[in-house]
């Protein structure tokens, strides 16, 4: 039976249930399940506010929208990430500057950030990349001390921690994306958490063509240029209800990647794995290893029926779309690079057993043994 590496998560017939009566009850979108998702998100992540919408990136291109960021100003981005989160900058107009991540986490790194660094920069999207949080202090304090905005990625790092706090309740804004990530929403979503009430009006404004409310006149009126950008109440429904299972998850996958670790290191096979740091709690949603030979193992492990990843094979700057815009070129950030070109990920979702995650290192074991 092939290892698949996206969670199987199942419905139960309570909560199909509760789908055939959003359709019945013709309550099709930023109903009741929208209001308990939010309410459950903001709980969750500290904050006062949380906005659902149609996508991660929506909704950070509603929060840069928000921001009042536009053409002039230039964004900090990881380049080894998700090339989504550098287009939302590209869609507000303004210029995505691209970062260093660290050799290891993958995550942003603060010792390189002076490079991007520039007077044009209004705001920093830190991406707690893989599951793992980025060292979050010292990029709050710089925004703090420049007053630039902090947006948190937390599409990876759903309830992960840092220092014992929820990732997302740190920055001015935080996101995360809900497709093929620890919520799956039965589709696509997105969401944004902040206390900031004019923040959060903006963004509920614009998710909906810049005129939600409740009397005609506020419904056909449009205060602000918006988008069509909401989850549907369908999605919402099956959020809330993955929202109450979370905590179990979350610990499967911790499991799942406490054991591949300590068997990785004790196989003596060629690859890195990153131990959590000091400050980290990972909510993993992938577990990301290193090695020269990724492309070849990852082609055997998929040949072995176990469904291994490999994500960002391709740091954002040397994306087609950004290299003809931008005129970036290979070389210009070369940790990213190596680290894109030996990245891969096993599966690790809570369908995962701890006898797969065996199989899976036998598997990697027997690769190189036979090279
Ligand atoms: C780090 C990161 N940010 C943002 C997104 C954007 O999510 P969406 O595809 O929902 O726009 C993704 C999606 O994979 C992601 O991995």
């Amino acid at each position: 039976m092939p290892l698949q590496y996206y969670h199987r998560y199942t419905v139960p017939d309570h909560v199909k249930q509760k789908v055939l009566d959003v359709i019945d009850r013709n309550i099709h979108y930023l109903g009741p399940y929208t209001d308990a998702l939010e309410a459950g998100l903001a709980t969750r992540f500290q904050k006062k506010h949380a906005v659902t919408t149609n996508a991660g990136s929506g909704s950070l291109l509603l929060a840069l929208h928000a921001m009042g960021i536009g053409p002039g100003d230039g964004v900090i981005v990881p380049t080894a990430t998700y090339a989504g989160v550098a287009e939302a900058v590209v869609h507000a107009g303004a210029t995505p500057v691209l970062a260093e991540c660290e050799p290891d986490t993958g995550n942003l790194d603060f010792e390189r950030i002076d490079a991007a660094w520039s007077p044009r920069t209004r705001a920093i999207i830190l991406v707690h990349q893989y599951g793992h949080p980025a060292d979050i202090d010292p990029f709050v304090a710089l925004a703090r001390d420049k007053g630039v905005w902090m947006i948190e990625n937390c599409s990876h790092a759903f309830m992960a921690k840092y220092k014992g706090r929820p990732v997302g309740s740190f920055g001015h804004v935080g996101i995360t994306a809900m497709s093929h990530k620890h919520l799956t929403v039965a589709g696509t979503g997105g969401a944004a958490f902040t206390d900031d009430d004019d923040l959060a009006h903006k963004m509920r404004m614009m998710r909906h063509h810049g005129n939600w409310g409740s009397t005609p006149d506020e419904m056909y009126n449009t205060r602000m240029f918006g988008y069509k950008m909401y989850l549907n109440e369908v999605q919402a429904c099956v959020g809330a209800h993955q929202l109450d299972t979370m905590d179990e998850w979350i610990a499967a996958r911790r499991r799942n990647a406490a054991l591949y670790t300590q068997l990785l290191q004790r196989a003596g096979v060629p690859v890195e794995v990153t131990e959590e740091r000091e400050y980290a709690w990972s909510s993993y949603l992938h577990f990301p290893l290193t090695t020269d030979r990724r492309n070849e193992l990852r082609a055997y492990l998929n040949a072995n029926g176990i469904e291994a990843k490999a994500h960002y094979v391709r740091p954002i700057h040397l994306h087609d779309a950004f290299q003809a815009k931008f005129g970036f070129e290979r070389g210009m950030l070369p940790i990213s690079e190596r680290f894109c070109d030996r990245v891969m990920s096993l599966p690790v979702a809570p369908h995962v057993t701890e006898e797969d995650v065996q199989r899976v290192v036998d598997r990697i074991k027997a690769f190189f043994a036979n090279a």
